[in-house]
């Protein structure tokens, strides 16, 4: 085990698929961020059994107890800040961030999206990459700033979309690559090897490109 792993918490609100491929990654030996606190907005989220069966802290801070956003903001704030946070993983999280919560983890706040963002921003994303007819779809892991799906961009994965693929094959495909980013996006940061300048994330030592090779930056 490292001595100074980075310190991340995991906001959910769902089934947590992404939060599991996270806690696989951070048992793994080396990995340079631990888990130190899993949040939910919704009581019921299956990802809070995954978090504590991986013997990972939990919080729940539901929005529906507080009368707005910044009140619901000010608790999740703290139960972030009191686990030692120094990163924050949005994963599956379905509520809108103030700009007042953006800004003040800016830098230290990143999310997924299944698409390859600046394209399909919001929800169904996968039924919208059909309908468009794109040859290629895929899921980003970005930074987060106040407007939705917007920030620079860390890794991206891309997924050929096949004309027998209805939204759920597609989402399936595209969720499997998310596994597999979501991670490598942390170790990246948690290796210091990410600078943000201005809207772009530079990626200090990039792997060169093999022919063929969707993910980008490699590991
Ligand atoms: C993922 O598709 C993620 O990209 C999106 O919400 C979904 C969450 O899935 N933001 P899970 O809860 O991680 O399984």
């Amino acid at each position: 085990m490292l001595a100074d792993r980075l310190k991340l918490t995991v906001l959910i609100s769902g089934r947590g698929s992404n939060l599991k491929a996270l806690i696989d990654a951070s048992l793994a030996p080396g990995f340079p961020a631990e888990i130190v606190r899993v949040i939910s907005n919704i009581p019921e989220a299956s990802g809070l059994e995954r978090a504590s069966a991986a013997g990972i802290p939990t919080a729940v801070v539901p929005h529906k107890d507080y009368p707005d956003r910044e009140s619901f903001e000010t608790v999740l704030d703290q139960e972030i800040r009191s686990a030692g946070t120094e990163l924050i993983a949005l994963a599956g999280f379905m509520r809108l961030l103030t700009k007042g919560f953006v800004d003040a983890w800016r830098n230290r706040l990143i999310n997924i999206h299944p698409s390859l963002l600046p394209a399909f921003k919001g929800l169904h994303t996968h039924e919208r990459a059909l309908e468009a007819g794109v040859r290629y779809t895929g899921c980003t892991v970005h930074y987060v700033r106040p407007a939705m799906d917007e920030g620079p961009i860390i890794v991206q994965s891309a997924v050929p979309v096949l004309s027998r693929d209805d939204a759920d094959t597609l989402a399936a495909r595209v969720l499997t690559q998310e596994h597999a980013i979501y991670s490598l996006a942390v170790r990246l940061i948690a290796e210091g090897r990410v600078r943000v300048d201005g809207d772009r994330a530079i990626i200090d030592d990039e792997n060169i490109q093999v022919p063929g090779a969707t993910i980008n930056p490699l590991a």
